[in-house]
């Protein structure tokens, strides 16, 4: 296995930049998913690291090389696609055993490779079927497996589960994850996907418009995400995303609602407040950090619920705060009513707060 180092990547169609200037290491063994939404960059970037597009500038090292013009079958990488591309006329066993005749390895160590990704894999008792006598999943294992026998030194995969269902994606998830585990592979992972990302890799690339925003920890980038769109991206339901506006009277900082309500801030978070290039300040809750009352408490700010979701384990009550759509989470024995008066409670030490004017998050300090 090896490590990947992107130095300042950029790819351009034209006067479009599809990759502006990304700069990232993966460790060597570390799981890594480039994550974000339609059009941000993210195939583009495993293209380029994966030679299947030039590089308009900037470096890739996988390993000890810099292996900006070398061909993919000399970058000691295996890709993994979302429509797997197996060969239908060829067994599970002949799909396998392909890459390796073309590389003349000899009969039996190929025998031998392609019955331990089959171990490793637990499709021993698929090798004769053709891949239309397969499931979907146990195709995108083939298609795993035909990666693992190259014995590459970086696995790329580009939304390897999205063809799949809601169910069998969940499996064929906590799969990696476990072939992961299992090889300590180098993993780059393409998704749209944010709980994917979240729930396997170690590290997640966030990427919006061509930029890469926040590399970080899942746990990272979900407490501290670096800016409005990492926040709103991350999470799910959406953190809710609060514009108000700020003033300082008699040492108090507080928040101001569109509907006039106001909110003290703690000393830590009027401390961000302050740095802030504007008065306008966004206030960013995730729905577990919200508490909602039916009757007025201090601190508390009093709303309208709008929709009422039950979901069975939890129930997603929405509310108009300030202009806003904001997503509040309840035990399923509380019932709330659309209409009806309700009063939020923000929790001083996980509420996020992000300038108005760059959306950043304000730090203290
Ligand atoms: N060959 C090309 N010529 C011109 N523009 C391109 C080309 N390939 C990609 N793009 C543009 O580059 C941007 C990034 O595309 P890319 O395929 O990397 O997105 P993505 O993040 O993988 O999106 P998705 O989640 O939809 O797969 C898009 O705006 C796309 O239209
Ligand atoms: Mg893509």
């Amino acid at each position: 296995m090896a490590h990947v180092v992107l130095q300042d990547l950029v790819k351009s169609y034209g006067g479009f930049k599809a990759v502006n200037h990304v700069s990232l290491t993966v460790n060597d063994g570390e799981f890594v998913a480039l994550v974000g939404p339609s059009g941000c960059g993210k195939t583009t970037t495993l293209n380029l690291v994966a030679g299947l597009t030039p590089i308009t500038s900037g470096d890739i090292i996988i390993g000890e090389r810099v292996v900006n013009d070398l061909d993919p079958k000399d970058r000691d990488i295996a890709m993994v696609f979302q429509n797997y591309a197996l060969y239908p006329q060829k067994s599970v066993y002949k799909n396998l055993a392909f890459p390796l005749q073309m590389r003349k390895l000899p009969r039996d160590e190929i025998d031998k490779k392609v019955k331990e990704a089959a171990r490793v894999l637990d499709m021993t008792h698929l090798l004769e079927r053709k891949p239309r006598e397969l499931s979907g999943g146990q195709q995108q294992r083939v298609a795993l497996g035909r990666a693992l026998v190259r014995d590459p030194a970086v696995f790329l995969m580009d939304e390897p589960l999205s063809n799949l269902d809601a169910k069998l994606r969940v499996q064929m998830r906590s799969e990696i994850k476990r072939f992961h585990q299992d090889l300590k592979a180098t993993i780059i992972y393409v998704t749209h996907d944010q709980l994917e990302a979240v729930t396997m890799a170690d590290k997640m690339a966030v990427m919006n418009g061509g930029y890469l925003q926040q590399y970080d920890s899942p746990a990272q980038v979900f407490a501290h995400p670096v800016n409005m769109f990492v926040a709103s991206f991350i999470g799910s339901p959406a953190m809710s995303l609060i514009p108000l506006e700020a003033s300082t009277a008699n040492g108090n900082t507080v928040l101001t609602g569109a509907e006039g309500w106001r909110l003290e801030l703690s000393p830590r978070n009027a401390q961000k407040v302050v740095r802030a290039t504007t008065m306008k300040v966004v206030l960013g809750a995730r729905h577990s950090t919200i508490k909602l009352h039916k009757s007025a408490v201090p601190g508390s700010i009093p709303a309208k619920a709008y929709t009422v979701e039950p979901t069975g384990d939890v129930t997603f009550v929405q509310a108009f705060l300030s202009g806003a759509i904001v997503n509040v989470s309840v035990p399923p024995n509380i019932a709330v009513s659309p209409d009806e008066q309700i009063w939020l409670e923000f929790d001083q030490e996980r509420m996020h707060l992000f300038d108005g004017e760059t959306e950043m998050a304000l730090k203290a300090n």
